[in-house]
């Protein structure tokens, strides 16, 4: 297989590749209410809505949205139930809390006005890769790349690229491809006019490509079979499932350096029954990124056992990690929080819980999953050595 480096766009093909981009998206694009807008709050509203769903069902909920708030003023004051009813019937109703939260940290911390590069609006909880690069772009006129599945089946058929397009090296290659791209003076548009070109010609099945503005430059178009690319992935038959977890830590009672781990007992029916685990929320969908996970299993410390992640004097990050049982695989994003000594816990449990010294870990009852995590925890904490 092709390694990354192989896939370019010669400098006379990138130019061409975009002027031919733009003047179809000039003739061709369809009139959506969050077009031609200047305004990085309906940017990112309309973000939002179009992360899972379909630009045809967002429209009505885009326009009743923002009749109903004008501003990131009027929904960081709104309140939750309000927020929630807009957003009935548009599902993942995780996208209209993280709403609310970002609204109302644009309105506290950045003083009312969107961040305007990719990092920054990446601090905004529901912001990853993908929806950081179409505000910056779009509202901000960054020359920043962005990919989404529209984008990836383009890029496919223009460099035929084979491979599994989900896999770690191909997403570096599409996002690589779409920063060499985008075009620097009209990126908003530019990138625009990828996701229209996938979702209006170059569809996943009978593309239009005796249409296409591009096809001269397409190696798929090119090989007869467009539609061969992205290669078609053999899906599992094991059922997604995806969490966040926290290796959470204290010092143990006394003056040692000792430490005691967090766990939970599972529920005595169902996945692990009765096995003990690190604090684990499943999560609806694939998080957006990691701030997102972070905040997840955060939110679930807090209202699982009432401990503040603010409180904890390290947070850390420990990647992403996929297990495999026999029906099931499970993606697990991997936080841990260090607490101080003498942290307790508080509210109703639901579940058992207790504080396990780090010397006795290896007699608890825990899953092969629960000791691939303390394992990874031990080789990236310092705490751990
Ligand atoms: N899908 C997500 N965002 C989009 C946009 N701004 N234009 C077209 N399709 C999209």
């Amino acid at each position: 297989m092709p390694t990354d480096g192989e896939f370019t766009f010669e400098p006379t093909e990138r130019e061409a590749v975009r002027a031919a981009l733009l003047e179809w998206y000039d003739r061709h694009r369809r009139d959506l209410p969050w077009r031609d807008i200047e305004d990085p709050y309906r940017t990112w509203v309309a973000e939002m809505m179009l992360q899972q769903t379909q630009v045809a069902t967002v429209i009505d909920y885009y326009r009743r949205w923002m009749e109903r708030f004008p501003d990131v003023e009027s929904v960081a004051h709104a309140d939750i139930d309000e927020i929630l009813e807009l957003w009935q019937g548009l599902g993942y109703y995780r996208r209209a809390r993280f709403v609310h939260r970002s609204a109302r940290m644009v309105v506290d911390e950045y003083d009312g006005d969107f961040p305007s590069t990719v990092d920054g609006l990446e601090t905004l909880i529901g912001v990853g890769p993908y929806t950081a690069g179409a505000i910056a772009s779009i509202a901000f006129d960054r020359p920043v790349p962005l990919v989404d599945g529209n984008v990836e089946r383009v890029l496919s058929r223009l460099r035929a690229i084979t491979g599994d397009p989900k896999s770690s090296e191909n997403q570096s290659t599409y996002w690589r491809l779409a920063d060499d791209l985008v075009d620097p003076e009209r990126p908003g548009d530019f990138n625009q006019a990828m996701m229209e070109l996938g979702a209006t010609v170059c569809t996943p099945q009978n593309p239009s490509c005796l249409i296409c503005p591009v096809r001269q430059h397409c190696q798929g178009f090119e090989a007869g079979e467009p539609d061969a690319f992205p290669e078609p992935v053999e899906r599992s038959s094991k059922k997604p499932m995806s969490v966040a977890v926290s290796v959470v830590t204290r010092p143990a009672a006394g003056t040692g350096d000792e430490l005691e781990f967090l766990l939970m007992k599972r529920p005595e029916d169902g996945l692990l029954a009765g096995l003990w685990e690190m604090p684990t929320v499943e999560l609806d969908d694939e998080p957006d990124g990691q701030p997102e996970a972070l905040d997840a299993i955060g939110g679930f410390l807090d209202a699982s056992v009432g401990l503040d992640p603010e409180a904890a004097l390290e947070q850390g990050w420990l990647g992403t990690m996929t297990h495999l049982f026999s029906h099931i695989e499970m993606t697990m994003h991997l936080a841990a929080h260090h607490f101080p000594r003498g942290v307790t816990l508080r509210g109703e449990r639901e579940r058992p819980t207790k504080w396990v010294p780090a010397g006795e870990s290896e007699d608890v009852a825990m899953s092969a999953a629960g000791r691939k995590v303390m394992n990874r925890w031990r080789d990236n904490s310092a705490l751990g050595n």
